[in-house]
């Protein structure tokens, strides 16, 4: 991409987001992560040209440009999300360590909470996936002031209370616990003793009583 094509693509995400508040969206999230056109800039294994938009500093300037426009389009009251890659995963690329430095500069420019997921932007790459995986990249992000969100094989509701709980993440987001269970936060609410915290339309009142919930085992 040119200077000038880069320049428009921050346009584009203003224009984006003017959209999105249009149709009556009540926040954004960006993605900034997976291998995405704003990680290759992000990334000083993919953004190898010269110039303002050059390198991790130039990537940092171009997504630091973007939540400028898109937090002006949204206003004060819409929630404004990144999804990031705290890190690449590989030789030479960004660090956990570089994520939570830019972090504080994306909150100083109207980010509310930064998304913490990993890898995808080199094939090839090997992590192993565990429970909680991607946790540290959000710790890191949370350490350094900034409200994060933590992803990655997080499919226990005790696992997730506690995650929010010891102050590695502000919320926990899920993926494929929920593909399978499109009712995990209905059950997870039983199962952490926090009913108060569902809103169960009226109809739906007896399938999810107390006394109905048994047994469990869709967890
Ligand atoms: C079928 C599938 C499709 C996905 N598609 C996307 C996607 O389009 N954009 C994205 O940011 N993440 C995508 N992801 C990654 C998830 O958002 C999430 O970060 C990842 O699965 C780890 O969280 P989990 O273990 O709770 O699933 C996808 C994951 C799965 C399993």
């Amino acid at each position: 991409m040119s200077d000038a094509e880069i320049e428009r693509v921050i346009a584009d995400f203003a224009a984006a987001a003017r959209r999105a508040v249009a149709a009556g969206f009540d926040g954004v999230e960006l993605h900034a992560g997976h291998g995405y056109l704003l990680h290759e800039l992000l990334s000083p294994l993919t953004n190898t040209r010269g110039g303002p938009w050059g390198g991790r500093a130039g990537g940092e300037r171009a997504l630091l440009a973007i939540v400028a426009e898109v937090r002006a389009e949204l206003g004060e009251d819409r929630p404004l999300l990144v999804r990031l890659s705290t890190s690449d995963v590989a030789p030479g690329g960004t660090t956990v360590e570089q994520t939570a430095a830019f972090a504080v500069r994306l909150r100083s420019a109207g980010v509310d909470l930064v998304d913490c997921s990993a890898g995808g932007l080199e094939p090839g790459v090997e992590y192993a996936p565990a429970r909680g995986y991607q946790v540290p990249g959000a710790a890191a992000v949370r350490a350094a002031g900034v409200p994060s969100g933590a992803v990655g094989l997080i499919t226990d509701p005790a696992h997730a209370a506690a995650l929010v709980a010891d102050g590695s993440a502000d919320v926990v987001l899920l993926g494929r616990a929920m593909l399978r269970n499109p009712h995990w936060a209905r059950h997870a609410a039983h199962a952490l003793g926090r009913t108060d915290a569902l809103d169960v339309p009226i109809p739906y009142l007896r399938a999810w009583h107390p006394g109905a919930l048994e047994p469990l085992e869709l967890m």
